[in-house]
């Protein structure tokens, strides 16, 4: 699968992709992250991409046309990447919207804002906005890198193991169960006896109270969206 993003600073994109799940993912060519820089399509001498706002006020605002420009420039050669601009006016991004990018095997074009706003023109040439959650950053980039992540991991052959996926699709609508490694006891504390029991079916029963009692004390909004 392939990820486009339109950005001002591409060389954002290199190091944090290149260990770990998704750094493998992309050497046995099962993703592909293909920034695009959006400099050149600048305005002028100096390459302008932002303008004083309209109306007045503080800050800079991102122009239309170097965007615009950019994406057509990415899209003539791939007209079916479902377009997403990354902005804190968004939907915000969960499990669910990570397994529909997941779905989108023609590929996603990420646009990565910056400074502090977006001409709303922009809004119009694209397909979806996102948000990575309530608060803001100086630019699209770290959120364009968690939708990726969050996506990439989610195409087939990049856990080693599948069947954690399965397991995290239960755990969506709740948190995780408290989990347990060696050693049985670690400074006075004990691994639940449950456990070790290896009565199975006793085990799962308990995993999922323990889910559920700790999303009724530390997320109740996901038991309530669970009804819907
Ligand atoms: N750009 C700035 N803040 C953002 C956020 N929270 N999510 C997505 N893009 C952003």
């Amino acid at each position: 699968m392939d990820f486009y993003v339109i950005t001002l600073f591409p060389e954002m994109f290199e190091s944090p992709f290149r260990g770990g799940m998704i750094g493998r993912a992309i050497e046995q060519r099962i993703l592909a992250i293909h920034p695009h820089p959006l400099r050149p399509y600048g305005l002028g001498r100096y390459k302008q991409v932002d303008d004083a706002p309209y109306g007045g006020g503080s800050g800079m605002v991102m122009r239309p046309e170097p965007i615009a420009a950019a994406i057509d420039a990415v899209c003539a050669g791939h007209p079916a990447l479902w377009k997403v601009l990354l902005t804190p006016q968004g939907e915000i991004f969960n499990q669910a919207l990570a397994r529909e990018f997941a779905a989108k095997t023609e590929g996603i074009l990420l646009i990565a804002g910056r400074y502090e706003g977006i001409d709303e023109r922009v809004r119009s040439m694209v397909d979806q906005e996102i948000s990575i959650g309530d608060y803001v950053l100086s630019g699209g980039e770290l959120a364009a890198m968690v939708v990726i992540e969050a996506t990439g991991r989610l195409l087939a052959g990049v856990l080693g193991n599948p069947d954690s996926l399965k397991e995290e699709s239960f755990a969506e609508r709740t948190l995780e169960y408290p989990q347990y490694t060696r050693p049985e006891e670690f400074r006075g504390m004990r691994v639940p006896e449950i456990l070790l029991s290896g009565d199975h079916a006793k085990i799962r029963a308990w995993r999922e109270a323990e889910a559920r009692r700790r999303t009724a004390r530390r997320r109740p909004d996901l038991l309530e969206r669970r009804k819907f």
